[in-house]
């Protein structure tokens, strides 16, 4: 069955080149970001994994930790991290899960057959501190995932859930938000800062 947004995300036990974890335990009151690709030693895989490297300080200022899976083993994918730092200039310094058995990757549904094979496709799943899942994406193996946009969902939820607000189409932090149509604008003038009535239904404000 598929995860749908605000489903707890599965828990498991895996194999990654860290040690075997058990995910609920490693990710704890944090943020995850796991996400799944095709194989080791690709060139569009390297790429991510380079990149997700590189964003560690961004991910730690979001409270976030990132944990890649493909269905390689531990050595494939130790094989293979001198290529990722040297292609990328970034050492992986996150595990990545070795799903020989493909448990997790049918837990949660990152084989999908028509994509070729019986390896993983490019799936994300943005897990909050309870465990609930918040985002899900999945892109084809012949395309790279943005993860400007990994951070930017991130900042986005962190900010809805601080306070009753939406964002609007292509919002990045610092802009301007929209008002949950659950406050009234008398009240949002209150709660918020240059609080502007386009519509009845569309108030924009500062971020708080
Ligand atoms: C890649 O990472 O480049 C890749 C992996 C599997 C299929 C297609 C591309």
């Amino acid at each position: 069955m598929s995860i749908r947004l605000g489903d707890d995300a599965p828990d498991f036990t895996a194999e990654t080149t860290e040690g075997e974890i058990k995910f609920y335990d490693w990710k704890a009151d944090s943020w995850a970001v796991l996400f799944s690709h095709p194989a080791d030693f690709t060139p569009v895989c390297t790429t991510e994994l380079g990149r997700t490297a590189a964003l560690k300080g961004e991910f730690d200022k979001r409270n976030t930790k990132a944990i890649a899976v493909s269905v390689d083993s531990v050595e494939d994918h130790n094989g293979w991290k001198p290529d990722i730092a040297d292609v990328t200039g970034s050492e992986v310094n996150f595990p990545i899960i070795a799903d020989k058995d493909h448990s997790v990757s049918e837990l949660y549904d990152m084989i999908h057959p028509g994509e070729g094979d019986s390896s993983t496709v490019r799936t994300v799943f943005i897990i909050a501190p309870n465990n609930k899942v918040r985002l899900t994406l999945t892109y084809p193996k012949s395309v790279g995932r943005n993860f400007d946009e990994i951070l930017r969902v991130i900042d986005a939820l962190q900010a809805t859930d601080a306070n009753p607000v939406s964002t609007p189409v292509d919002w990045k932090p610092g802009d301007r938000i929209i008002v949950a149509p659950t406050i009234s604008t008398e009240d949002a003038k209150a709660k918020f800062s240059n609080v502007e009535e386009k519509k009845p239904y569309l108030r924009y404000a500062d971020q708080p």
